[in-house]
Order: C-alpha cells, then structure tokens, then sequence
C-alpha cells in the first residue's frame, strides 16, 4: 500500500472479477503494490451471475435426473418435485462459501481494497467517488453483461441469466433465446426441474462454435430428453399474454412461454467507465489490445470479457496473471487463444480444445479425424451416457483438436488440453496407458485408433 495518497500504486485495476482479482493477486505475490476497485460483489460474474450458480443448478438437475431414472438402476426414488427455495439455498451457499474465501485471499495478500464504483479519469487514474486511486499501471477489468435484442425488453418472465438464477419456481413452458453456450445450460437445467422446453436459434446448430459433429450429437440428445430444438429460426418478438408471453419467430410461428429466457450473448461492460474520455481504443464496444493486452494508452491494460475473443473466466484468469507478470518485469509467454479449454455443463456436456475439423481442413489442408464411440467406454456404458471422443490431426502430424460429448466428459479435458497443447503426436498418447474402468479411457482408445490400432470399437 502505498504511503499516502500522493504515492502512486503500482497497479491500480477496475474490476474484481476474474481477470481483475486473478490480476491484483499475482501482483501482490510478486512484491507490487496494488488497489483493487469493485463496485458490486468480489469475485464478479463468474462467482455470483455465471460459472459457480450455475453449475450448482446444473448439478441439482442432475441429482434430480438421477432419481427420476433411478429405477434403470434397481434403486426405488421417485421425484416429487423441485423445490427451488431449496435449490437456491444450495447454490447460494456455495457461492457464499467461495466469496467469503476470496474476501480472505484479497485481504491476506495485501491487495488494498477499495469498494465503490470506479471511473477512468486520466491514464494512471481511476475516481471512486472522492478519493483519486492512482496507479503505475491501470489494469481495466470491467467485464460483461448478458445483451437482449432491440426491442426485446428484460422484465417480468423475459428474463437474461441473472434473473434466471433467482428463479422461486419452475416455470410449465420455457423458450430459450439462443442456442449458445448458456442457451443451452438453461434449456438443460429447466428440462431435468421438469419444464416443457424450446431452444430458438438462428444458426443452423446449437452451440455453432463447437465442431459440427459435437452440435448434431448434443441436438440428438437434447431430442431425446424432450426438448424442443428449433434451429435456423429467428425471432420477431415477444408480446405479454397474462402471466407469461408469446413468442413469435420471422416464420409466422408463435410459441407460448411462461418464462423467456433471452441468451443472445454478452456484451463488453465498457459504456460509461470512462475509457473513450480517456482515449482508450474500443471496436464494437471492446476493448482492443495487443498480444501482451496493452491498450492503445500507454500504461493501460485490459483483460478478460471486455478484450475480444472467448468470454471465458479461466482465460480471464490467465490474462490477469500475465498482466501481472508483465507489468513486474518478467515478459510471460503470450496466451494461445487457441489452446484454451471450452466446457459446456449441459447434460451431454459438450468440451473442446484446438480446431474443430473444418477450421483445422481450412488451415491445414490434409487432416484426419477419428470419432471414437463411447458405446465401446465401459464407465460410460455404467453411467448410462452416449457421446463420443472425437480427435482431429495434422495428416501424420500432431494432434490439433479435441472434441467431447457425453456425461461428465467435461472433466476429460485435462488431459485433452495437454495432448493440444504440447502437440502431441497419436502415437506418443496410444503408448501411454489410461486406467480402466473410466471415460478417460475413451481418450486413449480414441488415440490409438488415431494411431492405426483401435483396441474395442473402430473410428
Ligand atoms: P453465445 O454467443 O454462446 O450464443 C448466443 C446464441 O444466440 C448464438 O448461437 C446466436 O446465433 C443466437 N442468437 C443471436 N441472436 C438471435 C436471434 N435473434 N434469434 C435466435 N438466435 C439468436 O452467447 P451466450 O450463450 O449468451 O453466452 C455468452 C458468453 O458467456 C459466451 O461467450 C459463452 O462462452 C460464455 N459462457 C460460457 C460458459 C461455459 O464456458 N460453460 C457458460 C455460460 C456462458
């Protein structure tokens, strides 16, 4: 902390959620002297509106899967119902668990604190209230918000993420706005608490930055579980019908909705922070940088949601460990965007790293791919899910893309991420032995077919 409030800090940064508290706790750890400016909760979307609640639902739905289909297994269960008071006090407790640890991580590192609403005055400076926090080095990290459409007003059952996860019932019939990454999230979690569900997405696929193969089985999927999927469909508006709302689409179609939930993207919380005054260089309302995220300002770096390019809390993370690094001197390696791990908790869950296979085709020219069933995965076969490991590689050179689907296959991407990223070779994997009974099994099987020797099952 710095002696008195002449003493510039050696990083001020505005935003305490991912990228912002990663940041300012790295750059204490390495002897700089930080403030950290929130205006809200510690710890920011990801911990409060995104990532914690709502796996937290999405495991409650899951527990509630289980007991409606216990009987596949021999047990005797029966649902009685979703009691969402209870749900949330689940989530929110788990939230709260986390926040109150962070809290305690911010204060034992040193990190100087400052609660309160902050605004960019001046390249080194941030104005919070009536106090100047001024800094070295200004790290922006204000974050997203969930976008509607023109038009489109969020309010009373049309309602973005945030509102969804205050939820105190089930809704009967829920249309989903977006077959993205939380469209998707949603739409699963009301279908396992018993909502009768549609997905409207403009695109031809759900989730359409995932590889192709990953959409079709995930649309398979989520058919099976009864919900409704309607792809290539635009939406044309909404109109209030007693408690819920009409949806109509560009087609002439109208869907009755007890709850809209409107998942049409995020967008850059940069309006009104100041920047533009400043003369910080924005493109669509994001925040551009160079590969070492400095802004066009000198001293002035931005990380996280606000930067284009995945929107995700764990990038965020490693851009506010690298601004750190950067700013004490040790040049850190530039984050590959492309090897950054994708997980979407849906039930199949659907996880990704490298180029899907049109994208490595377009880059490369020559690849092969193998898709490796885990009808032949025998923990999958136990837990009862259907999927696949699909692997994408250079012709006869590294494997450049992983691609997942199936029940908790999200936790295979550990192992997906090293293979992408120290460009392993099939071969080097298939000589590697993976424990059996798992689905981390499937990873090695879908390798050695890859290499030329599939063990069960054939790509
Ligand atoms: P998204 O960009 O993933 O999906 C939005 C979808 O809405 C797109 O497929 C788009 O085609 C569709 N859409 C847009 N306008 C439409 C219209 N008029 N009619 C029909 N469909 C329309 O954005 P999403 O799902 O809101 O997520 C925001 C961000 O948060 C993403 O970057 C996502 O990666 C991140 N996130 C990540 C999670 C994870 O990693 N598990 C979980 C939740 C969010």
């Amino acid at each position: 902390m710095p002696a008195d409030e002449q003493t510039p800090y050696d990083v001020v940064v505005l935003g305490g959620g991912s990228g912002g508290y990663a940041c300012a706790l790295r750059a204490v750890q390495l002897g700089l002297s930080v403030a950290l400016v929130e205006q809200d909760l510690l710890g920011g979307t990801c911990l409060h509106r995104g990532c914690i609640p709502t796996k937290a639902m999405l495991h409650a739905a899951e527990v509630a899967d289980a007991t409606r289909e216990s009987e596949r297994f021999g047990v005797r269960a029966s649902l009685e119902g979703i009691d969402m008071a209870g749900v949330n006090s689940y989530k929110d407790g788990v939230v709260a668990r986390l926040h109150k640890g962070l809290q305690g991580l911010v204060r034992a590192g040193g990190v100087e604190y400052v609660q309160g609403r902050g605004r960019l005055v001046a390249p080194d400076t941030v104005q919070v209230g009536d106090r100047r926090v001024v800094g070295r080095h200004v790290v922006l990290a204000t974050g997203s918000y969930a976008r509607t459409l023109p038009g489109l007003e969020i309010g009373g059952p049309v309602m973005t993420s945030e509102e969804a996860l205050r939820l105190d019932h089930v809704p009967g019939r829920v249309v989903v706005l977006g077959g993205g990454v939380i469209g998707v999230e949603f739409a699963s979690v009301m279908r396992s608490f018993g909502s009768e569900v549609t997905v409207v997405e403009a695109l031809p696929r759900l989730v359409a930055a995932e590889d192709e193969a990953c959409s079709k089985q995930l649309e398979r999927a989520f058919r099976k579980r009864g919900i409704t999927v309607r792809t290539g469909a635009r939406f044309a508006s909404a109109t209030p019908s007693g408690d819920g709302v009409t949806v109509a689409l560009e087609d002439g179609t109208t869907l009755e909705a007890d709850l809209l939930l409107v998942a049409v993207g995020r967008g850059p919380a940069t309006a009104d922070q100041g920047y533009e005054e400043v003369g910080v260089a924005l493109d669509r309302g994001f925040v551009t940088t160079d590969e070492r995220l400095r802004t066009n300002v000198p001293g002035v770096f931005a990380v996280g949601d606000i930067v284009p390019g995945l929107q995700l809390a764990h990038r965020g993370f490693a851009q506010g460990i690298f601004v750190a690094e950067e700013i004490a001197g040790l040049s850190p390696a530039v984050i590959d965007e492309e090897g950054i791990p994708r997980v979407t908790y849906c039930d199949p869950e659907v996880a990704s790293v490298g180029l899907t296979e049109a994208a490595a085709r377009e880059r490369y020219g020559d690849v092969q791919a193998v898709e490796y069933n885990l009808g032949g995965n025998g923990k999958s076969q136990i837990l009862g899910t259907q999927g696949f490991v699909k692997l994408v590689r250079r012709t006869d050179g590294p494997v450049v893309g992983v691609h997942l689907v199936g029940a908790r296959m999200g936790e295979q991407i550990g192992e997906a991420q090293l293979v992408v990223n120290w460009e392993a070779f099939p071969e080097d994997v298939a000589a590697l032995v993976h424990a059996h009974p798992t689905q981390n099994e499937a990873l090695g099987e879908a390798h050695l077919a890859l290499a030329g020797k599939p063990l069960h099952g054939h790509a």
